[in-house]
């Protein structure tokens, strides 16, 4: 069975249309996110970045004074830029005793397994590759020491509102009382801002959300035109929802798979990617609905993003 064949291919039939965006995450589309994290619109990731480079000893000592040591589970780290500070001051410390990077991309285990063992050798590194939370079970089997789970990059906002507290809620079914997690959220703002950050002007972007066709071209048998189709981010303040949809100019016929065809109407829209936004009201919200106590919540100056610490109760 090929999952990435099938969930494409469901996305495809219905109406409208849409893929899932977590297939973004091959070689091209990690180098990508990359070019995305350095472009000027896309706040989220300075932000969180400022927030670890100023305060993770904050960060590090609530949460060694809960526990003195214990395992990191990362859920999808991409280049882990900003855990890597707080993995660095918990090893100076000695309080990680193995860290486990979970990630879709099996690219992106490959390149942090190198990269971390030689920025932080002490370092135990052991890399998950496959979905978050069916690798936070195989991490359970290997570990049973207690645990704090990174969840950063605002990764949580690509988890529609509706369908929120049932993932927080399966994440703390898989943790037992005491494990903590750490959480990176994109707080509602300036809604053009919030957009521009999704539309960004050297496009990068638009050839994130177009690589996915180009992967199933590659790896689906498929025969997309990549430029026949547009990239069209949009933002909803009144349910802080960001999102992303790739738009056919032109009336077209593409095949994936076995021959399997597929009629696009032009400016027919295909559903790519959610980036929720919330109050921190919010987040405090979803945490005690689903079985955390919100211990923490850090800012950046300009509180456009929060790293919440959440205790497992
Ligand atoms: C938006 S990037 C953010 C990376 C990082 N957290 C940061 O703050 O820069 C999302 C990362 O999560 C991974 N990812 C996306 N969906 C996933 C899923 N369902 N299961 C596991 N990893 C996933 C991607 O491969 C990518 O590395």
């Amino acid at each position: 069975m090929n999952q990435f064949l099938d969930d494409v291919l469901n996305g495809l039939r219905s109406s409208p249309k849409y893929l899932q965006s977590k297939y973004f995450y091959d070689k091209g589309g990690d180098k990508l996110f990359e070019k995305i994290m350095q472009c000027k619109e896309y706040y989220l990731t300075n932000c969180e970045l400022e927030i670890f480079s100023t305060q993770t000893p904050q960060l590090a000592d609530i949460i060694i004074d809960h526990h003195k040591n214990f395992d990191v589970v990362e859920l999808g780290p991409g280049n882990a830029v900003k855990s890597f500070y707080l993995l660095q001051e918990l090893a100076h410390k000695n309080a990680i005793a193995t860290y486990f990077p979970v990630d879709i991309s099996d690219n992106i285990i490959r390149l942090l397994q190198k990269k971390l063992s030689k920025q932080l050798p002490q370092l135990n590194i052991h890399g998950l590759h496959g979905e978050y939370l069916s690798m936070l079970t195989a991490a359970k089997e290997v570990s049973d020491k207690i645990k704090l789970v990174l969840f950063l990059g605002s990764n949580i906002g690509n988890i529609p509102k509706k369908n929120i507290h049932d993932f927080c809620k399966q994440l703390r079914s898989q943790l037992s009382t005491g494990d903590m997690v750490l959480i990176g959220i994109d707080l509602t703002k300036n809604p053009k801002q919030i957009r521009n950050a999704y539309d960004d002007s050297e496009g990068y972007t638009k050839k994130f959300n177009l690589n996915l066709l180009k992967r199933i071209n590659r790896e689906l048998n498929g025969n997309f035109k990549i430029n026949n189709f547009d990239h069209y981010a949009t933002y909803d303040p009144s349910t802080g929802a960001c999102r992303s949809f790739l738009v056919s100019l032109k009336y077209q016929v593409v095949t994936v798979g076995e021959n399997e065809t597929f009629y696009f109407q032009k400016n027919e829209s295909v559903f790519m990617e959610i980036s929720q936004k919330y109050s921190i009201e919010e987040t405090d919200e979803v945490a005690v609905n689903s079985g955390f106590a919100p211990i923490a919540h850090f800012f950046d100056k300009n509180k456009w993003f929060t790293d919440v610490i959440w205790k497992c109760v």
